[in-house]
């Protein structure tokens, strides 16, 4: 009851959100369930089961008029909106790409989040863009980024939200150095380069950025090339393209593609885009992370010649969303292409430009103190730690990738290069010929591996999700969740199994 009493007004009518004593026990409570969800979180079907408009039936029409205490509160929480999750955090969760939590990305953000700050410029919170300075140039020197990437090179790091503001804002940062030359009347001969395997962040960057939707080239990859993007394909879109009188603007080039991990060899590529003037981006989202080991770091090699990289260590690096790490070379260009400076917010250290402004780095004006959790996430693990938590999750993979190897039905269809597997049942285990429509063996597996896949997800025992590479649709198992332990593995391969033969007998 004396949740309800705090939180409604006291005798003189004051309410108190921030009493400290009443914060002390809430938190407490939130504390206490969030490490019961954790503890139980295995039991839960990893992918969430409820059917559309579940939560409209459950909600009453309109906002409570009197104040619910936080017990109810967190009540509801479990019935009604656990239900309603899925468990990105289980152990038993290989979907799209890890979202990997830790103790130290999560009181980090809490503790962020308890300063509350808005930390646009300097001024507005010294620490925070300072500790971003610094976290930057740590966790460049981890990825050993050559040295212009980092402050103390005179280029520069910022932690976006995600991949696609990063990406956007070093597009429009290379999109106003081209103007510049070639006049902003020819915004629409500016051309975006990316492979047909590239993240989607790139084309809705290029249509934010008022690139020519027809000037967006997705150029082809191929089985042979391990659908990395090739020197030689992306000079003959270019060379095809200036004969056409446009101007080659900006590649984003990627090191674990979304749907099979590819990697785009950075070395040939900035070759090509060196010849021709383009501005080079590195999206990492995924496997900028491993590049921390000294086996992997080879990823990324040809880095040099790139204008900017950036990762998501809320992806695969125990920090929680959001939270995307970008580097430039010239902060110059995003300044010169983000930056206001409205009298409101001027001030001394600005002017005398002792300081970096982050709101000039990046696309909203206000800004999360993000670097306090990536912070908490280095000290508390520390180097050494990161790089055993990363390959833990290889060597997962790659006994899973084993596995499937031994399974004659089974085959893994693009080479694994970090802790991803994409694997598909062959098919010459499949009967074309039983299918109601005749359909070629591509089809009828393409087909078969979708049913399989639903079948295996709606148990709930598992989770995992798909992709199409080269037209062959493969089951792409990601290890990375925190919990995630070499059982879970075993386990999860034996559901696969389970699923595929009660499938293959019963169809
Ligand atoms: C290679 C790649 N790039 C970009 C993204 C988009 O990341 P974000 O959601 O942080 O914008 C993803 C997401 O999975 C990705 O895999």
């Amino acid at each position: 009851m004396g949740s309800l009493q705090n939180q409604k007004p006291d005798s003189a009518g004051v309410m108190k959100p921030m009493d400290p004593e009443e914060f002390r026990r809430q938190g407490h409570l939130v504390i206490d369930f969030i490490a019961n969800y954790y503890k139980n979180v295995e039991k839960y079907p990893v992918r969430s089961q409820v059917e559309p408009g579940y939560l409209q039936k459950r909600m009453p029409d309109s906002a409570p008029y009197d104040p619910e205490p936080i017990e109810q509160i967190l009540q509801d929480v479990q019935n009604d909106i656990v239900p309603g999750i899925t468990h990105w955090q289980s152990p038993n969760y290989y979907a799209y790409f890890p979202s990997s939590g830790s103790i130290a990305g999560f009181l980090g953000e809490m503790l962020s989040t308890g300063f509350n700050i808005v930390g646009f410029n300097w001024m507005s919170s010294p620490a925070a863009t300072e500790l971003e300075s610094i976290v930057m140039d740590w966790l460049g020197k981890m990825l050993k980024l050559p040295s212009e990437f980092l402050f103390s090179g005179g280029g520069g790091g910022v932690l976006q939200g995600t991949t696609c503001e990063a990406i956007l804002c070093t597009l429009v940062a290379a999109r106003d150095k081209a103007l510049k030359k070639i006049g902003r009347e020819n915004i629409n001969k500016l051309v975006v380069y990316g492979s047909d395997q590239t993240h989607s962040a790139i084309q809705k960057a290029a249509q934010i950025a008022g690139i020519n939707p027809e000037n967006f080239r997705a150029v082809a990859t191929t089985k042979e090339n391990s659908f990395g993007l090739t020197g030689a394909a992306l000079r003959a879109t270019i060379e095809s393209d200036i004969k056409s009188g446009l101007v080659p603007l900006f590649l984003c080039a990627t090191i674990g593609t979304t749907s099979s991990t590819a990697v785009d060899k950075l070395g040939p590529l900035c070759d090509v885009a060196e010849e021709f003037g383009l501005w080079v981006h590195v999206d990492a989202a995924y496997a900028g992370s491993v590049c921390i080991c000294p086996e992997y770091r080879h990823f990324i090699d040809g880095v040099e010649k790139a204008h900017s990289f950036s990762f998501n260590a809320h992806k695969w690096f125990l920090t929680t969303l959001d939270c995307c790490c970008l580097w430039v070379k010239e902060p110059r260009a995003l300044v010169d292409a983000l930056s206001t400076y409205p009298e409101y917010l001027r001030n001394k250290a600005s002017e005398q430009k002792q300081v970096v402004d982050y709101k000039d780095w990046q696309i909203t004006l206000s800004r999360r103190f993000r670097s306090l959790k990536l912070w908490m996430v280095l000290r508390s693990y520390g180097v050494a730690n990161l790089r055993k938590f990363l390959r833990s999750h290889v060597k997962m993979a790659k006994n899973f990738e084993g596995m499937v190897g031994m399974d004659k039905r089974f085959e893994v269809v693009v080479p694994r290069n970090f802790a991803t597997v994409c694997f598909r049942i062959v098919p010459a285990e499949i009967d074309a010929g039983n299918h109601q429509q005749v359909v070629t063996k591509e089809e009828a597996a393409n087909n078969f591996n979708a049913k399989l896949l639903e079948r295996i997800n709606e148990s709930g025992e598992i989770y995992m999700t798909h992709a199409v590479v080269g037209g062959e649709y493969v089951m792409r198992f990601a290890v990375g969740a925190s919990l995630t332990e070499n059982r879970h593995v075993i386990l999860a391969w034996k559901v696969v199994q389970e699923h595929a033969s009660a499938l293959l007998t019963s169809s």
